[in-house]
């Protein structure tokens, strides 16, 4: 299956166990199992670039760990990264540093809604949309996404409707957990919606980067819409270069009065500072990343290729469609005939490997499961084997 002698080194498994990983240590108490291995939260099991490395390396090296400076170096490597990779023309006067993207899209709601204003979110997505919108007294308005033919589209019939009630959309480009890259056009659609409707748009786009052949990552904000005052960006060099644990992200904002109104926020909650390792990472993933990204993606759009050929082969009763992007795939299991507890209990306990239950993404997500397909082929091998000998036995 792989066929470039380059990409080898991502076949190396590096034992995670102990190693404080959420993904790892957590999964025993998780699943119930000591023996079940994990595909489940969204970080891969592959080192960071050798440059990333290289720089935290030299920087522990230096030894004093003091409070870092205004990050204008960082928010340079951001802006060239965006203009090279993406083709988006930012300006790193419009950055704001955020501990993560999850918190980000806390602060952004917090900042630009108030309780009980209506924020739509598109389900099946990232179970933080809904809470970050629920635990602030927001209500959420769902436009669920319509699954025909194997692939998921927008119900833009319903967001126009919705679009008339509600202050902010969330979007998730690309999307998790249906690994859609939306189109040009179909971006273009749902800016002019929120746009006649006056409705702000907050787009994370943390696995902007991770695209596969044939599509391609349009930053919402990149697009020629006269909408640059009602979109404010979320990113990460985090899922890309797998660096979740320094908790280091970018708000892209580049209306000067919404950022400010923003920093406030930030600054208000004394989460202003980011970490010093944190900033030295994503300064030497965006400078120096590129070549091992590509290689990566190889490898994992390989990874992907594998997983939908194996399951169709051998595990027909669940289905699946290569992501176009992400490294997560969204298995439909309901041909299996399960409750949804039977459902997470089955590939727990029987097929002793870890995966999302779907209905965390929304109660659109009954019947499916999601796979982190961002691992070492031999681990992906075997909890493939370990599904389809779990799914015969039981037939
Ligand atoms: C769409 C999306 N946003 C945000 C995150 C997490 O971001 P962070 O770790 O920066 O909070 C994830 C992680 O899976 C994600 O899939």
């Amino acid at each position: 299956m792989m066929t470039n002698s380059k990409i080898d080194k991502f076949d190396t498994v590096i034992a995670r166990h102990n190693s404080g990983s959420t993904k790892w240590d957590d999964a025993p108490a998780l699943f119930g199992s000591k023996d079940v291995l994990p595909f489940w939260v969204a970080d891969m099991d592959f080192p960071s670039p050798p440059a990333v490395n290289e720089a935290l390396a030299a920087r522990v090296q230096h030894g004093v760990f003091g409070y870092p400076s205004p990050h204008s170096y960082a928010y340079d490597a951001v802006t060239d990264w965006l203009d090279k990779r993406h083709n988006w023309k930012t300006n790193p006067e419009w950055m704001v540093s955020t501990p993560g993207v999850v918190t980000a899209i806390t602060l952004a709601v917090q900042t630009f809604t108030k309780p009980g204003d209506k924020v739509i979110i598109q389900p099946p997505v990232y179970p933080p949309f809904f809470s970050s919108v629920h635990n602030q007294d927001r209500i959420v308005l769902e436009n669920p996404l319509v699954y025909e033919d194997g692939n998921y589209y927008i119900d833009f019939d319903d967001l126009a409707e919705k679009a008339r009630e509600a202050k902010m959309l969330i979007l998730c480009n690309p999307h998790n957990p249906v690994g859609r890259v939306w189109s040009r056009s179909e971006l273009t659609k749902l800016v002019k919606i929120c746009l006649e409707n006056n409705v702000l748009l907050l787009t994370d786009e943390i696995h902007g980067d991770l695209v596969y052949t044939g599509h391609q990552y349009i930053p919402l904000a990149s697009l020629d819409t006269d909408s640059d005052d009602k979109i404010i960006t979320l990113t990460a060099p985090s899922k890309t270069f797998n660096t979740a644990g320094l908790y280091t992200s970018i708000a892209i904002i580049p209306n000067s009065k919404l950022r400010s109104q923003f920093s406030q926020t930030v600054q208000q909650l004394g989460i202003s500072k980011s970490n010093v390792f944190g900033i030295t990472a994503l300064e030497a993933a965006y400078r120096h990343g590129a070549p091992w990204l590509d290689e990566l993606l190889v490898y994992l759009e390989d990874n992907a290729q594998y997983l939908t050929e194996y399951i169709a082969a051998n595990i027909p009763s669940i289905k699946v469609d290569k992501p176009q992007g992400t490294y997560l795939a969204w298995l439909d299991c309901r041909n299996l005939k399960l409750s949804q507890q039977e459902l997470v209990q089955f590939f727990a306990k029987k097929a002793r490997v870890g995966l999302n239950d779907g209905v965390t993404f929304g109660h659109q997500g009954t019947g499916f499961m999601r796979l982190n397909f961002g691992c070492p082929r031999p681990l992906l091998a075997e909890g493939l084997k370990r599904i389809a000998q779990a799914v015969n036995q039981s037939i």
